[in-house]
């Protein structure tokens, strides 16, 4: 065996930052609506109008940030049309994302009350496609401004005396695309000017987060970084996972060759690609790393299931997924000294999502499963680890993948994903600078038989995180046997 990792517990290089583990809720699809809004009146449990089942699901894996309204969706959003009694609220088509109404019954107060409920922090995206400058900034004043003001006594009236809290603010969306098709100097100026009326009232301190590249379209970053840093407090980056073509066909989510497997994983871990050169050009214009970069929408987009909208992004969620979502946020511990959130897109029954729902029933996905295990890493902070992995000639996949953090109890996690489909993967772990005998060694292990598996409605917990025996101990060296699509969670 020649895989070989030193993790070494005593030298800490920074903080993972619980942001990472974020969430992506759009209005699209049954994302929202259905998803986590049923309404007061809905006979499916719920508290407010949000379902308790997914509720109850989601604050188990810590949601610590979670972005809305959008997506493309943001720079079609007028904010103004979802406050106030909900049977007078404007009803408007969403264009983009299967031509159907919204009856914007979903609006910030309801978003606002969401994140309370799943002690998330709310990162809101506002509108530079279609808005204005002045629709932004109301907005914030709406949200935050203590005291007399025109928006803050319409939200008064609309029952919310306080203020409410919001640190994460975007100004745009994707303006290279949906969010109006622009060139980076444009978006870049834009942004200068819509940001500097995103105003901090009293003690809240947003944090401005400007709109960033497509998967690698460094220029943008460059350009970005450029002209306005000094204004911005995080940069997004968007990168999918995509087996296939965007436009002429991504692959189907549960029935899929080998080869689309191995592409999946390749692209998958394309993403330290991403992050290490969007990253540098960073460093070239804030070597100091105040600048976050936010990686608010990731994760795997295939072909919708048969029969459903195309508009509407529902994709059903296997092991691959599982595996994605590992070796993802890997990358991002590994990176936590510049990737300071990201968000997964998305929540509910919108490509890579954590739950699916169905009527009143719902079922947690593989994807879940990671989040749920990975949760340990959220504010630990990150161990230096080295690592001597054999990569497949053929594949180019790594044997393994890891990345390791302690908690402030002193507990030492290691998170470790095999991609390959056939084989074991056997790795030996020097747990360097621990002072305790490992005596104690906990494993959870998240895999499965077949490529495609999955959890349906009929079969709901076929693929779910087990007890994990295949490490051995000897001294303070660990060796370990992670069977073909694994993710596995050692906790010492
Ligand atoms: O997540 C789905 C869509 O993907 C988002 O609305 C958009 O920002 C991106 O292109």
């Amino acid at each position: 065996m020649s895989n070989k990792i030193i993790v070494n517990a005593d030298a800490v290089k920074g903080t993972i930052n619980k942001n990472i583990y974020g969430h992506f809720a759009e209005h699209l699809g049954r994302c929202i609506y259905e998803g986590i809004w049923v309404g007061e009146d809905s006979p499916i449990p719920n508290t407010n109008g949000i379902r308790n089942d997914v509720l109850e699901a989601l604050k188990n894996i810590n949601i610590p940030v979670l972005r809305w309204p959008g997506g493309c969706f943001a720079d079609e959003y007028h904010w103004k049309d979802g406050v106030g009694p909900r049977e007078g609220r404007k009803r408007m088509v969403n264009t983009h994302w299967g031509g159907v109404v919204e009856n914007n019954h979903f609006g910030t107060h309801e978003f606002m009350m969401l994140c309370e409920m799943l002690g998330a922090e709310p990162y809101i995206n506002g509108n530079v496609g279609s808005g204005t400058v002045q629709e932004m900034s109301e907005w914030v004043e709406y949200l935050t401004f203590d005291g007399e003001s025109p928006m803050a006594n319409w939200r008064k009236e609309n029952g919310r005396e306080e203020p409410w809290k919001l640190k994460y603010f975007g100004v745009g969306n994707e303006n290279w695309g949906c969010g109006g098709n622009m060139r980076p100097e444009y978006y870049s100026d834009l942004y200068r000017q819509f940001q500097t009326y995103v105003r901090n009232y009293g003690d809240n301190k947003i944090f401005k987060i400007a709109g960033g590249a497509n998967i690698d379209d460094y220029n943008w970053t460059e350009v970005l970084m450029k002209n306005s840093a000094p204004f911005m407090d995080g940069l997004s980056l968007h990168y999918y996972t995509i087996p296939g073509d965007f436009w002429l066909g991504k692959g189907s989510a549960t029935d899929f060759t080998d080869d689309e497997w191995n592409i999946t994983m390749q692209r998958a871990l394309h993403m330290e690609e991403l992050v290490t050169k969007h990253g540098t050009i960073m460093d070239k214009y804030d070597p100091e790393k105040r600048i976050g970069m936010i990686v608010d929408e990731w994760g795997t987009w295939f072909d919708v299931e048969p029969g459903t909208n195309p508009g509407f992004l529902y994709q059903q969620n296997t092991i691959r997924d599982a595996l994605v979502a590992g070796v993802t946020l890997n990358i991002f511990n590994n990176h936590s000294d510049r990737v300071q959130m990201a968000n997964i897109a998305q929540t509910v029954n919108v490509l890579q999502a954590m739950v699916l729902t169905e009527g009143k029933e719902m079922i947690l996905t593989p994807t879940y499963h990671v989040f749920d295990m990975y949760k340990v890493h959220q504010d630990a902070s990150l161990l230096s680890v080295e690592t001597s992995i054999e990569e497949n000639d053929k594949n180019k996949l790594p044997d393994v993948h890891v990345s390791a953090s302690k908690s402030n109890n002193g507990e030492v996690n290691i998170t470790l994903c095999n991609v390959k489909m056939d084989a074991n993967s056997t790795v030996s772990i020097d747990l360097r600078g621990y002072e305790q005998k490992l005596a104690n060694v906990k494993g959870t292990i998240l895999t499965s038989k077949e490529k495609n598996d999955r959890n349906t409605f009929e079969n709901p917990e076929a693929v779910k995180p087990t007890e994990f025996n295949g490490v051995e101990v000897n001294g303070s060296t660990l060796t370990v046997t992670l069977p073909p699509m694994s993710v596995v969670l050692l906790t010492v």
